[in-house]
């Protein structure tokens, strides 16, 4: 059968996921779960000291134990080679060069491997050993005004910092002035999958079994460390159990490659839910500084926010927080800026929505704060300010559907009912208010490749090196190949997960779907024209491959950006503390939703975070210790079911002005962008009590009006 039916409308209507019966049924099978003949297991023994050295280590001891195979660190190690430009352009973070040297940086950083038989010996065998340190005081105090924080450089994902105008006399020429400081603290993606690797040598390939955001990303650093030649190593990564950043090229995998290079068998490192509390990076603490000046009206003169975030003593890492001011709102003066200090700390990384989410917290209160100074509602100083272009590129935007979103989404949420007043509203014992913030997060598409097969039997294989990460996105390449080759989502697979399927995109900065749909767009056309040529298929299929570096390359500059707006009514109970969400609501403007009910659940799912965030999450160190306290999903907390009220995402449809085929934003992350900040602004308007620390804890609704 050779006919290629034509059909569309695969993209925009509901499928469930692809894959979703052999997730409920247990049939997929996540990294850890595959099995291997004479597999070997590797158990990480992380530091307790938080800066200083390995004296010594008593290995003798531990290799006399049951199943012991071999305890590698820093005078055994192979070579790691951190000489290179990796993700992003950037060197990668020494953290994952293992047992190079006898330094310790921070507390949980690795300092050797126990493999044994099995998982359990290994175990019992790291816990064992003892390892001696020669301690020094370390420093793990972040704090605003700290002498050693620097100016960021311009990084990859932005900026440093940016200008324009003349912000003190701006500021000296406003009727109303926000000058606040806003915190957040450092906060953990700890997806229910923790990270898990088995590598092997098999003729002479080096096979690597694993969980992560990017098969070929992961292939690609793997390759640069150990140095190998790229072809020689091969990633797969099929299902995996959530991501949110955390899943790049981390000690696990680089921990499995060296012992199985070693033992000459395969090596699986998993890595333990406190292990990945120091391992596998996390959003660092942020304090930041906003300043806003208006006129009277609300109409921005000045506009200043600068960020200050933490990175460890061995890699820079710049948490974006002063960016969502570059997109949402102009002014005549207008001052981004980002500094850093150096702490005996673990390095921070790329955490859902990193920069826009505390850097939306901060801005969106103080749009708050100004909206309450002036007067004027805070839908309407948004109005007032909706910037014509870009405020600091100047160029033009394709699409910007923030205005239409809190238009939506006043309407649903009864927004003209509402008091501006705060503190008037009871109900039992219950203060209740309502707020609303703006969101936003960068939307584009990166240069992937895809190869798309016409099958003798009439069916379509597409295979591309992307990840399933929990989004659906398996499913929405099917939706996107299935309306490109006019045919229905039945007839096509989509094959994902595999470093051999060429160079694509990761699951990463919202940007997966729009890239790989591009790619598979793009092959998808040059199918058609070669099966409309000769409708004759040889048994093994036509194949043809796409790549979208040209056409990406040539696309005009603008600001492409998702947009959306939150509303949130909380219930705040002023002699416990306590803080309900009684409902949310979020209206996006995301471009082309591929699939809505897995947009509804990426929506929802960064809602949710951003109530976590507003109200619960803080991972707290132990000065005397420099560790976590609670390194564990029962001491670090966050919004579980009863935390999560009545939850509402829509968005708008939008097919936005722009010359790519496929116009997706990108969904992953805009959900959490400006939401802790909605919740912060709906327990102002409940109690007249402003909060700019987050999380939003007891104590501190407790003890908001000793020390306000
Ligand atoms: Mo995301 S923080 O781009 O995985």
């Amino acid at each position: 059968m050779t006919t290629v039916t034509p059909l569309k409308g695969s993209v925009g209507t509901a499928h469930t996921r692809v894959e979703g019966r052999d997730k409920v049924t247990g049939a997929a099978r996540y990294a850890a779960e595959i099995p291997f003949a004479e597999l070997a297991h590797g158990w990480l023994v992380l530091s307790t000291i938080a800066r200083g050295r390995v004296r010594a280590m008593d290995t003798d001891a531990v290799l006399a134990m049951p199943g012991v195979l071999t305890v590698l660190h820093h005078g055994n190690a192979l070579h790691v080679d951190t000489d290179y430009a990796g993700f992003l352009g950037m060197p990668p973070d020494p953290s994952v060069a293992l047992f190079q040297h006898d330094r310790v940086p921070y507390a949980g950083w690795p300092v050797a491997l126990v493999v044994a038989r099995t998982s359990e010996q290994a175990r019992e065998a790291a816990e064992a050993l003892v390892v001696h340190y020669d301690q020094e005081p370390h420093d793990i105090a972040f704090k605003d005004g700290r002498p050693d924080a620097y100016l960021a450089a311009d990084t990859p994902v932005g900026p440093g910092s940016t200008a324009k105008g003349d912000l003190d006399a701006e500021l000296a020429r406003s009727a109303v002035v926000v000058d606040a400081e806003y915190t957040t603290p450092e906060e953990h993606h700890n997806p229910m999958e923790p990270h898990a690797a088995t590598a092997l040598w098999d003729g002479g390939r080096l096979e690597v079994v694993d969980s992560n955001q990017g098969a070929l990303w992961v292939q690609g650093e793997l390759a640069n460390l150990f140095s190998l030649d790229p072809a020689s190593v091969r990633v797969r990564s099929e299902h995996v159990g959530g991501g949110f950043g955390s899943k790049g090229v981390r000690a696990h995998q680089v921990a499995a490659v060296m012992a199985a290079t070693v033992l000459q068998r395969p090596v699986r490192v998993v890595l333990t839910r406190r292990q990945m509390f120091s391992l596998v990076g996390y959003r660092s603490p942020t304090a930041q500084r906003v300043r806003l000046g208006a006129d009277p009206d609300g109409r921005l003169r000045a506009l200043a926010h600068e960020a200050l975030n933490q990175s460890s003593r061995v890699h820079e890492f710049m948490e974006p927080s002063a960016t969502p001011g570059r997109v949402l709102y102009d002014a005549p003066a207008h001052h981004t800026a980002h500094r850093i200090v150096r702490l005996d700390v673990p390095t921070p990384t790329f955490m859902r929505a990193p920069g826009e989410a505390p850097g939306s917290f901060a801005l969106e209160s103080a749009l708050d704060e100004l909206a309450e100074k002036c007067g004027v509602d805070p839908i309407d100083l948004r109005l007032r300010n909706e910037p014509e272009a870009g405020p600091v590129s100047g160029l033009p935007f394709a699409g910007r559907g923030l205005i239409a979103c809190f238009r939506a989404g006043a309407r649903r949420f009864g927004w003209a009912e509402r008091d501006p007043r705060p503190g008037v509203r009871r109900d039992g014992r219950w203060l209740l208010g309502t707020g609303t913030a703006a969101c936003t997060f960068h939307a584009g598409a990166v240069p992937s490749t895809a190869a798309l097969t016409a099958e003798a039997d009439g069916r379509f294989t597409v295979r591309i090196s992307a990840a399933d990460i929990g989004t659906g996105a398996r499913t929405a390449l099917t939706l996107i190949a299935a309306d490109a080759l006019e045919v229905t989502p039945e007839r096509v697979d989509v094959l994902i997960g595999n470093s051999d399927f060429g160079p694509a995109m990761i699951a990463g900065g919202s940007m997966g779907t729009s890239s790989w749909g591009w790619a598979i767009t793009a092959a998808a056309e040059d199918l058609r024209e070669r099966l409309a040529l000769s409708a004759d298929i040889p048994p093994e299929g036509i194949t043809v491959r796409s790549n979208t570096m040209e056409a990406i390359a040539a696309l005009p500059p603008k600001e492409r950006h998702s947009y959306g707006a939150h509303f949130a009514e909380a219930a705040v109970d002023i002699t416990t503390g306590e803080v309900r969400v009684r409902r949310m609501l979020g209206i996006f403007a995301a471009g082309r939703i591929i699939n809505p009910l897995t947009a509804r659940n990426q929506f929802v799912g960064g809602m949710t975070w951003g109530i976590s965030m507003a109200l619960h999450e803080e991972a707290v160190r132990d000065p005397a210790s420099g560790a976590h306290v609670g390194a564990d999903l029962a001491g670090y907390h966050f919004a579980a079911n009863a935390d999560v009220p009545h939850i509402e995402a829509d968005w708008l449809p939008e097919d936005p002005d722009d010359d790519d085929p496929v116009r997706i934003k990108g969904i992953g992350e805009i959900g959490i962008v400006g939401a802790a900040a909605a919740v912060a602004n709906a327990v102002w308007h409940a109690t007249g009590v402003r909060h700019r620390n987050l999380p939003i804890r007891p104590d501190r609704i407790l003890m908001a009006g000793r020390d306000a």
